[in-house]
């Protein structure tokens, strides 16, 4: 049986004496450092810069960071202003993870509920529940998503869905923990995953440290590899899913979901209901991230490119649901999504 103690352990989010800390994922797998944050504008940033990501570490870091906002406001001139202007600060550091949006909605309410003295210590009790409920989230996604596979089965993983992406354990690849751990996996293959290389330095990393050998390939090979029938499922993580069932995720996803249709491979999508966007009717409408095209233009900082290229860097795509087979949330599994099942799904 796999020892899964180092996926149990890997926190990449955590609050530490009343500070935020975070695991500086761009320094991966060559270095674990983690940086401190006392204020919002700095947390903000290390959102846009990458230091945390992942759809669900996102919403986490933000509502950490809003505990931050109360602490250092509190005793100011314009205590609530300042506080509801770093909510925005947050509110614009990546626009595709609508798990930002949910946790600052979910801090706004408390502000809301509770006399602003009492901000700092009933932000963090929600924060901290944030937290809790996701990585419980993703543990049951994992025992659901494990249901659907068969014994034997080969799958290929995109970007990092893992203990990195979330408050712990994983989505995607809690999905793949448990199934390994059931005997039920014989092969994890890993898109390298361009610009940011998310799966070459966390997916690898993360996995190996829990005994799960992973076979890396650039995402151009993902074709070949189905071609000669060695990939059963895609299994994937989500930023954002619209209410129709349209799955918005790293760029290469909706390649890898054209494909697998083509060559008869399962389409998976694993993401806890903080990830769903009911208030988007379909994926046309999900705001997609271009990020410097100098990301593209060079690796680790290393110019790859000929001098003078210009370079298109959308950090996501939309897979539409019809290419989708199962969306496996902490509530349930929805087979082949609609907006109809989408919406049973979250009333039920
Ligand atoms: O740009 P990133 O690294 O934040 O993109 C992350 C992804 O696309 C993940 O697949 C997604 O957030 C799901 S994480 C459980």
């Amino acid at each position: 049986m796999a020892d899964l103690r180092f996926s149990l352990q890997l926190q990449p989010v955590q609050w530490a004496d009343g500070s935020l800390r975070l695991l500086d994922q761009r320094k991966l797998p060559a270095e674990e450092t983690y940086l401190l944050f006392d204020n919002v504008p700095e947390a903000a940033q290390a959102i846009t810069d990458m230091v945390v990501r992942g759809a669900p570490a996102i919403g986490i870091t933000a509502a950490y960071a809003m505990v931050l906002s109360a602490q250092q406001h509190q005793s100011t001139a314009d205590y609530q202003a300042k506080v509801k202007a770093d909510m925005q600060t947050l509110a614009a550091s990546r626009p595709t993870a609508v798990n930002l949006f949910w946790a600052l909605a979910e801090m706004e309410k408390v502000l809301q509920q509770y006399e602003s003295a009492d901000w700092p210590t009933a932000l963090l009790a929600k924060a901290v529940q944030i937290h809790e409920e996701d990585i419980s989230a993703n543990f049951r996604m994992g025992a659901l998503g494990a249901e659907l596979l068969q014994s034997g089965s080969r799958v290929l993983t995109h970007c990092n869905a893992g203990a990195l992406a979330t408050g712990g354990h994983g989505t995607a690849l809690g999905v793949i923990r448990s199934a390994w751990q059931q005997n039920k996996i014989t092969q994890v293959y890993a898109d390298e995953t361009r610009p940011w290389m998310q799966g070459a330095r966390l997916t690898a990393w993360e996995l190996l440290h829990d005994n799960i050998p992973v076979t890396l390939q650039c995402e151009g090979a993902a074709g070949h590899l189905m071609q000669q029938g060695l990939i059963d499922w895609v299994i994937v993580g989500s930023d954002r899913i619209a209410a129709n069932g349209d799955v918005a995720n790293k760029i290469g996803t909706y390649s890898l979901a054209v494909l697998a249709r083509h060559h008869g491979v399962k389409f998976m999508v694993a993401a806890p209901t903080s990830t769903i966007d009911m208030q988007t009717l379909n994926g046309v409408d999900i705001p997609i991230e271009n990020r410097d095209s100098q990301e593209v233009l060079a690796c680790g900082g290393h110019a790859l490119a000929a001098s003078g290229a210009d370079a298109r860097n959308p950090a996501f795509d939309v897979t539409p649901a019809d290419l989708v087979d199962f969306i496996v949330t902490e509530k349930g599994i929805i087979e082949a999504p609609t907006s109809a099942k989408m919406q049973s799904l979250l009333t039920a």
